[in-house]
């Protein structure tokens, strides 16, 4: 019996690797060491000050534009309670990421998609959601975007934020790789943009890692605010002890650096996953990201995502359904590749695997 480790060619988790354990351990103890009571106690449910005043300097904004979160995700969800009534339409991606959608359908919204191009969203596919929906926000991520790894050009970003002006719609901008880029050149953000109708999300679980949960949202200060109501009526604060550490950890200067460490280590596996790509799949349609965690492949016709899924796994690699990612249908050919949490060999054996699985799929379906 031949065993053959299975690639998990599914998961968009950091690299364990990355994880920089002595400098958190070190920020640990001296943020303890400082006796901070905040770390310990009962805080504002805005978050750990200290961390939300560092922030703020960081991206140019007030404090009080700043709100701290156990992760991004749970402050968009308290966004959807604060402002979404059941029925409303909200403006995605298509596709999107799919634990997005799932909260937007828990509140009772109705995702509406907009086809994504590797430029960004459709515009006129846009502005007709716009014009026919009314949606309450549109959510959105320009950067290395989760599923398709496509990044919107800054025309396009100019172009959405005329139009959300014109229809006067909330822009929620989720950029959690933004700064993972391993090539080309910065993209204004839709908040620079338009700082008083955009909510930008991120977090430190691509930089830090997911686990100490440390999210935020930046955006104008009365929607903070109310965040700020539905955050303190759910949990009065978020994890103090978590934020105060990652407080030291960035005050002490160690973000430059973790990042520097991020592209080195993941620009050579989008390389090899891209090569990869070329050699065993030619024929599949894949984006080209300059960043962030995921490639994408379009399947060419004839085979179906849910059919290399299952060939895939007797052949050792696992696969991510491409059609939860489709707000409103679509994906049957669509397939995810996270390529940062393996190294590049197992990138290489991986999409081998999936090209063989691919093969067979096919030649069983040209059968029946
Ligand atoms: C687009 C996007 N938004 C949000 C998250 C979750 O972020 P957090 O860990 O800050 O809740 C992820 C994680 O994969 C993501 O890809």
């Amino acid at each position: 019996v031949r065993l053959v480790k299975t690639i998990l060619f599914n998961r968009g988790v950091p690299a364990t690797e990355s994880f920089a354990f002595s400098e958190v351990a070190a920020a640990a103890g001296d943020a303890l060491r400082a006796e901070n009571p905040a770390l310990l106690q009962y805080g504002p449910s805005l978050g750990f000050a200290p961390l939300r005043e560092w922030l703020a300097a960081h991206h140019g904004v007030a404090v009080d534009q700043v709100i701290l979160g156990n992760g991004s995700l749970q402050l968009l969800e308290f966004l959807l309670l604060a402002q979404g009534r059941a029925g409303d339409a909200v403006v995605t991606e298509s596709p999107t990421y799919d634990r997005t959608l799932t909260l937007m359908r828990r509140h009772g919204l109705r995702p509406v998609g907009v086809p994504l191009a590797e430029d960004g969203p459709d515009l006129a596919r846009l502005e007709a959601a716009f014009a026919a929906e009314k949606p309450r926000l549109a959510y959105l991520i320009p950067d290395f975007q989760n599923p398709a790894g496509a990044t919107c050009s800054s025309d396009k970003r100019r172009r959405i934020v005329a139009l959300a002006e014109r229809y006067d719609v909330l822009l929620v901008e989720d950029a959690p790789y933004r700064v993972l880029r391993y090539r080309g050149t910065e993209e204004p953000s839709l908040f620079s943009l338009a700082p008083h109708r955009t909510l930008q999300m991120s977090s430190f679980s691509k930089l830090v890692g997911p686990g100490p949960r440390v999210g935020y949202m930046i955006g104008p200060a009365k929607l903070v605010a109310a965040l700020a109501k539905v955050a303190e009526d759910t949990y009065i604060c978020p994890a103090n002890l978590a934020h105060g550490i990652a407080w030291e950890w960035c005050r002490s200067g160690k973000l430059p650096g973790q990042i520097e460490r991020l592209k080195a280590l993941y620009a050579p596996r989008l390389d090899a996953c891209l090569r990869a790509l070329a050699e065993h799949l030619p024929e599949a349609h894949a984006t080209r990201p300059e960043g962030g965690f995921f490639i994408s492949v379009t399947l060419a016709d004839g085979v179906t995502t849910k059919a290399v899924r299952e060939v895939g796994l007797r052949h050792g690699v696992q696969l991510a359904d491409g059609e939860a990612f489709f707000p409103n249908g679509g994906g049957e050919r669509f397939l995810r590749l996270p390529f940062c949490a393996l190294t590049p060999d197992e990138i290489a054996e991986g999409v081998r695997r999936i090209a063989v699985a691919v093969r067979e799929a096919a030649s069983a379906r040209a059968a029946v």
